[in-house]
């Protein structure tokens, strides 16, 4: 899916870099997203935020359990 349209950089791409371990900035300069009319911030933040989640509280459960 695109999730920035004015550089045409989609959530794969965006994925990828956080999991490689870029930060938004370094994301934002090697991919170009938010660079323009920045209605992609949200999403792209979003996509490096979900890259990196630490175990939800389900997954704690189980763990636990
Ligand atoms: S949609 Fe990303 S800068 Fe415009």
């Amino acid at each position: 899916m695109y999730v920035c349209l004015c550089k045409g950089v989609t959530d794969s791409q965006i994925r990828t870099a956080a999991e490689n371990g870029a930060s938004i900035r370094e994301i934002r300069d090697q991919l170009g997203v938010m660079t323009e009319c920045g209605k992609c911030a949200c999403l792209t933040k979003d996509i490096v935020r979900s890259s990196r989640q630490e175990p939800g509280a389900q997954d704690i459960f189980w763990a636990i359990a």
